[in-house]
């Protein structure tokens, strides 16, 4: 197995493919992608969403291939100003085949509900395609494997904004280590795109304290969203 150094320097190869077009167009882009050189990246190979998870859904290039019920892709406009990232499907999101609809998915239409957003407007994906056994962390490797398909996703979907639904979907998207207190409450740039992170729905479930400052980071999303879009804040 490769060693994290070298994890972490296919994790930055990977998104320097995917988005290196866009780098080339707006240099000079902060925080995590610093360090990373304009590259040219890849012609999209697929011209729509369903073609591109038509050629994927029989994955098997990690071992979850083997053990899920179903590959889980992603849902919602395929035109989205924003796009939500979750972890790995569950149990629930495995039978069914789209993510978030379990107990944690009910809690987070409650959330878009409340930003007056309904899944209709945005997209949602997972880090990971497939359930990863019991409900584990995905392993270094499996994101390694997983996460172009979901970058290719953001590639072409072009969102302004991602949300990132807990701290393994954004430690993972944006490499790092650093604890989800510190890279929540703020808009970071991801290669262009205003990129933020708030607590997992499946968290809030567990522990309701947070659900003030996910209020928080959800009306910040959304009033940025509407100062995007030259309208009146509706939160
Ligand atoms: N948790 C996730 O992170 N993703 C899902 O799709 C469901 C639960
Ligand atoms: N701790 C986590 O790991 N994730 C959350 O979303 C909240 C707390």
């Amino acid at each position: 197995m490769a060693g994290r150094t070298e994890h972490v320097s296919r994790i930055l190869e990977l998104t320097r493919r995917a988005f290196g077009q866009r780098l080339e167009q707006e240099p000079g882009l902060t925080l995590f992608d610093a360090e990373i050189p304009p590259l040219q990246s890849a012609a999209p190979k697929y011209p729509d969403l369903e073609s591109f998870h038509l050629a994927i859904r029989e994955c098997h290039k990690c071992p979850l291939g083997k053990t899920r019920t179903k590959f889980v892709f992603g849902v919602g406009n395929p035109r989205a100003d924003i796009v939500f990232v979750g972890e790995a499907p569950g149990r629930d999101e495995d039978l069914q085949g789209e993510p978030f609809v379990g107990r944690a998915g009910q809690l987070l239409d409650k959330i878009l509900a409340a930003i007056k957003f309904s899944r209709e407007d945005i997209y949602i994906a997972n880090i990971l395609k497939c359930r990863p056994p019991g409900n584990r962390d995905p392993l270094p490797e499996e994101a390694e494997l997983c996460l172009p398909y979901l970058l290719q996703q953001i590639g072409m979907i072009q969102p302004k904004f991602i949300c990132c639904l807990g701290r393994i979907a954004a430690q993972i998207l944006l490499d790092t280590k650093t604890p989800l207190g510190k890279l929540r409450g703020k808009f970071i740039d991801y290669h262009g795109m205003k990129l933020i992170v708030t607590y997992h729905p499946a968290a809030l479930l567990r522990f309701p304290s947070y659900k003030a400052d996910t209020w928080e980071d959800m009306k910040m999303l959304r009033r940025e969203y509407d100062r995007m879009k030259g309208r009146p804040p509706v939160v």
